[in-house]
């Protein structure tokens, strides 16, 4: 019998979307204070199990509410209801370089990232040379990360973030950030993290890529869960839906 490495219970989280939101002390002043408001809701009642060693995909169309659950499984939302437990140590791919200080140097931004992510000096000091080799930015690495092009910096950022070495990985589209070299070492990495037993939850709108490499699959439309289970035949039914 295996375990769940994540257990999403009830989930629903709630937006307020403002209408005529005051820009200016005027427009305040001459509306009042009332600010008209109307609630949305991008998750409602979600509920699933990942279990242990297991990569999970979410998919669904634009809109529908993945990167919202994603952004909840990473901490950087709370759900308005319903709760997300963890069977060991959580990191997440989502905003890569997120923790970056502009005016330092790409090595100084390695260690503060990575204490950041939970890592100990030691244990950067023994991964530096993996992070960077990884990153393919060695020859720029005294210089301020502000003058690296986007796709450096995402490198680095992702390359830190991966060597953080969680038990459960949350990724966003990230396959589809760097160029294709990057990509295909990217995604080598995700099937190393699979093969060392480690659970990967991952939203994706490329379906090879979730018939490849996921073992469960959830599917959201307009924030409302159509079906959860084994790959294979969730996809089946999001791509019946399609046609
Ligand atoms: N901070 C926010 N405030 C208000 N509405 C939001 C916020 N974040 C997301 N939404 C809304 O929630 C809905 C779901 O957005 P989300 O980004 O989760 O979709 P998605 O499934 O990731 O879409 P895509 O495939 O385009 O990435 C959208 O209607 C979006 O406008
Ligand atoms: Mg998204």
């Amino acid at each position: 019998m295996s375990n769940w490495a994540v257990r999403v219970s009830d989930v629903s989280k709630k937006f307020r979307l403002y209408h005529e939101r005051n820009q200016t002390l005027k427009s305040a002043i001459l509306r009042g204070r009332t600010s008209k408001h109307e609630d949305f809701w991008a998750l409602q009642n979600v509920s699933f199990d990942v279990m242990e060693g297991h990569t999970h995909g979410l998919i669904g169309s634009n809109g529908s509410g993945k990167s919202t659950l994603l952004k909840c499984l990473a901490k950087i939302y709370w759900p308005t209801s319903g709760t997300i437990e963890y069977r060991g140590r959580m990191a997440s791919l989502l905003e890569v370089g997120s923790g970056f200080h502009l005016e330092l140097s790409g090595r100084e931004n390695i260690y503060l990232n990575g204490s950041i992510l939970g890592m100990s000096k030691k244990e950067i000091d023994g991964k530096f040379d993996e992070i960077v080799d990884f990153s393919g930015v060695e020859q720029f690495l005294d210089q301020p990360v502000k003058n690296y092009s986007s796709g450096m910096y995402v490198r680095l950022g992702f390359s830190i973030a991966i060597n953080v070495d969680p038990d459960i990985l949350v990724v966003d589209e990230v396959l589809s950030v760097g160029d294709e070299g990057f990509q295909r070492k990217s995604f080598e990495k995700f099937l190393e993290f699979k093969k060392r037993g480690k659970t990967i939850i991952m939203v994706t709108h490329t379906m090879p890529v979730v018939e490849e490499i996921c073992d469960t699959v959830t599917w959201i439309e307009k924030g409302t869960m159509m079906a959860t289970g084994k790959a294979k035949s969730v996809v089946a039914s999001y791509k019946k839906s399609l046609d």
